[in-house]
């Protein structure tokens, strides 16, 4: 069996389908028409959030079994297709949570203290104390859009740091909610009005997509936003225009809906919005986590076992 692997997974993961006796090859630049040769013999392919498997890949793979994703969102693999296909999609659920969660709850510590503005300014040799007056987190409230494994773990962290939740999930009980000693409501407004801080955990759907926009900003009225979750669910022109004209305090963002963000992006010039790229699962734990995972999937799939995350 061959496996291609288009974008970084840690070798703890590629080592293990060695061992298994497949050919692993790998090529984190290859796109287009390359992608397309690549995949044509491969029976498994491994990718992050950086390579689009399209209609066309499936097209060309024509012995392609699996598609592993090492990691949780499947919005760059086009579902349909694989099914048309009869290829297997199969993600790693579970192996980076904690790390989305702590990097989640990072960004809203520094988006609330201005940590990434002010170290920039000390860096320039500017002694900037006077300028930066932040917020706490204590005794405000945060609301969390998606209460999923992600949105689970932030609750948890943030609930033991003094902060009140309420949540927007259509999809789950309000006794699902308290258990994570959250309040859920049933709009995604009254989420908005009630919170100081929001942070976005849904995936990308056609229901999320532009979830956020700027009637919702509005409702926010001051606070912080928070997305590490998916680029397209937050509108970024209407984000980048209300953090300019101060309709919220500031944004966090790790995920955006073009990636790398392009230079001209209106989000980069605006000073209270704090990036980061894609750094959630950013953790040696979570990338050794999720390549294991990914791996064990494609050996169950080539052994014709039964594919968990499927
Ligand atoms: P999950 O599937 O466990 O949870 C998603 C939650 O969103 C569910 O509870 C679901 O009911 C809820 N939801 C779905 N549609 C909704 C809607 N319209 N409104 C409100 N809630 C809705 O997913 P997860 O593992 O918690 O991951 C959450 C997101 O974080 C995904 O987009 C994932 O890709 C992303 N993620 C990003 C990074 C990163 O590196 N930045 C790392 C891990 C996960
Ligand atoms: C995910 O959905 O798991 C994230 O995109 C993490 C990643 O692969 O970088």
């Amino acid at each position: 069996m061959k496996v291609l692997v288009t974008d970084p997974v840690a070798d703890a993961g590629l080592e293990r389908l060695r061992e298994a006796g497949y050919e692993v090859t790998i090529d984190y630049e290859i796109e287009g028409d390359e992608l397309l040769e690549a995949v044509s013999d491969v029976h498994g392919l491994i990718v992050r959030s950086g390579t689009e498997v399209t209609k066309e890949v499936f097209e060309a793979a024509s012995e392609l079994i699996i598609v592993g994703r090492a990691g949780i969102g499947v919005d760059n693999i086009d579902i349909e297709a694989a099914t048309d296909h009869g290829v297997i999609v199969a993600n790693a659920p579970e192996g980076n949570v904690r790390a989305a969660a702590e990097h989640t709850v990072a960004m809203a510590f520094a988006v609330a203290r201005s940590i990434p503005q002010a170290h920039a300014r000390l860096k320039d040799g500017e002694w900037a104390k006077s300028d930066y007056l932040g917020t706490e987190v204590n005794n405000k409230t945060l609301g969390i859009v998606g209460l999923g494994r992600v949105g689970q773990e932030v609750a948890k962290r943030l609930d033991s740091l003094g902060m009140d939740l309420v949540v927007f999930d259509p999809y789950i009980s309000q006794e699902r909610a308290q258990q994570f000693g959250a309040t859920l409501v049933d709009d995604l407004g009254d989420c908005l009005a009630q919170a100081d801080f929001v942070t976005i955990h849904t995936p990308l759907l056609p229901e999320t997509e532009n979830m956020i926009s700027k009637e919702e900003l509005e409702l926010m009225d001051g606070g912080y936003l928070i997305n590490c979750a998916r680029g397209g669910i937050v509108d970024e022109t209407a984000l980048a225009d209300a953090v300019a004209n101060g309709t919220i305090e500031g944004a966090a963002l790790d995920v955006f809906a073009e990636e790398p963000v392009p230079e001209d992006s209106p989000l980069l010039a605006v000073d209270d919005i704090i990036v980061t790229p894609h750094l959630g699962a950013a953790t040696e734990a979570a990338q050794e986590n999720v390549a294991i995972d990914t791996a064990e999937q494609l050996i169950a799939a080539f052994n014709q076992e039964p594919v968990l995350n499927a």
